[in-house]
């Protein structure tokens, strides 16, 4: 049975801030404690580098951050972990499909198709990426949920579309993709899909072999793990048509004085350089925290979460909803007459802690036809107590309250 409060015990934060109600989960996540045990475990029992070590400590290290592909690839439902690559983060991973893949196997005029709700971290990469080699990028036009229709997809695919890449789940909308529906129509015009999972692979069960999907990016930090470490799936006969972003050791085989020089495997030519170990070792112990509760569990209750939040913001008259019908975890709202960031200065003074602005999605605006939105946003620790609080504040909330609290 899912139990919120046992859950919410495993959470050192929640013990040490009774008072703080925070919903900024997709900014980034509290960690439970199993998973700072084994950050702590690393530098206490372990602190020697991998791949590099004539001794048993720091072999026994490097099978341990080895292995830890293996449980990333089981999560995601992965072939294998020879096509699971360690990143520093999301925004790294999505910078290895532009300038890894996308750079070497895009030309003139081709096409990149992207959405109007992307993060920053997955539409700058592909102006640059578009710039150099003369493509062209092409918006999915959404639905006034965020969400990427069949029809409104078909508009704008062809046999030019070389790359279509998309948030999921957007960090602004909170509306789940159908990506299986998506890769199999870029799939029939010869395009690859290329998938933020930032905002989704820590809510929801992820199944990349089911949705067929070629590439995927996404963080530890917002599911439970160290900030620093990133995960890039790639399907292996892709892997095999890109370059590293970075060269140096661990990921040359041998190099000559001529210039000469000899990339190790995949995907181990992509790793350069001693990586985040102990970040490494954290993530694999917050994918076995969540998988012990079960991502379908997690995802019934953040919908449960949502739906609940969305019953309560109809009673309020004095706020205006950007995403109505988002399905999971991400709450996007104006104070009729404030000013978002003064919203989120009123919510602090009250121990609520939400972001507020853009939220790195600098073009949604103009869709969504509100220039910054107050975000809450959810994880599988939230309760409906706190979710009752916040509305409890946003009840009388108005601008002469919020401006009362910054002054
Ligand atoms: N991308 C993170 C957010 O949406 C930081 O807040």
């Amino acid at each position: 049975m899912f139990d919120v409060k046992a859950i919410r015990n495993d959470f050192p934060m929640f013990q040490n801030n009774k008072e703080f109600i925070y919903l900024d989960s997709s900014a980034t996540s509290f960690k439970p404690q199993v998973v700072i045990d084994a950050v702590n475990d690393y530098y206490l029992n372990h602190s020697v580098n991998v791949h590099r070590g004539d001794y048993k400590l720091s072999y026994d290290t490097s099978v341990l951050y080895d292995g830890t592909k293996d449980v990333v690839a089981r999560f995601i439902n992965a072939k294998n972990a020879e096509e699971i690559i360690y990143t520093s983060g999301a925004t790294a991973s999505l910078n290895l499909v532009a300038f890894g893949y996308a750079l070497n196997n895009l030309k003139k005029d081709d096409i990149i198709l992207l959405t109007e709700a992307e993060h920053a971290s997955n539409i700058l990469p592909w102006f640059e990426v578009a710039k150099r080699k003369g493509a062209i990028i092409r918006y999915i036009p959404l639905d006034q949920d965020g969400y990427i229709t069949e029809e409104n997809l078909l508009k704008v695919l062809d046999e030019k579309v070389k790359i279509c890449t998309f948030a999921e789940i957007s960090n602004v909308m909170g509306k789940i993709q159908n990506t299986k529906m998506i890769a199999s129509l870029v799939h029939k015009v010869g395009g690859v899909v290329a998938v933020d999972g930032a905002q989704s692979v820590p809510h929801k069960p992820t199944d990349v072999i089911d949705s067929d999907i070629d590439f995927l990016s996404f963080s530890s930090h917002k599911m439970l793990g160290p900030s620093g470490v990133g995960i890039f799936y790639g399907k292996y006969d892709l892997l095999k048509k890109m370059t590293p972003l970075y060269y140096g050791g661990d990921s040359n085989a041998l190099f000559y004085r001529d210039g000469r020089f000899a990339l190790k495997d995949i995907p181990t030519r992509f790793e350069s350089g001693t990586p985040n170990i102990e970040g490494v070792l954290g993530l694999r112990a917050a994918i076995d925290y969540l998988s012990h509760i079960g991502m379908e569990n997690i995802e019934n209750y953040e919908k449960e979460l949502t739906a609940y939040l969305h019953e309560k913001a109809k009673e309020l008259d004095n706020i205006e909803v950007y995403n109505p019908n988002s399905d999971i975890g991400i709450f996007a709202f104006n104070v009729n007459g404030v000013f978002a960031q003064d919203v989120g200065g009123y919510l602090a003074s009250c121990n609520i802690a939400v972001r507020s602005g853009t939220h790195c999605a600098k073009i949604l605006p103009d869709v969504i036809k509100a220039s910054e939105t107050v975000r809450a946003s959810l994880y599988f620790y939230n309760t409906k107590e706190e979710i009752d609080y916040l509305f409890e504040v946003l009840k009388d909330c108005d601008l002469d309250k919020c401006l009362g609290a910054i002054l």
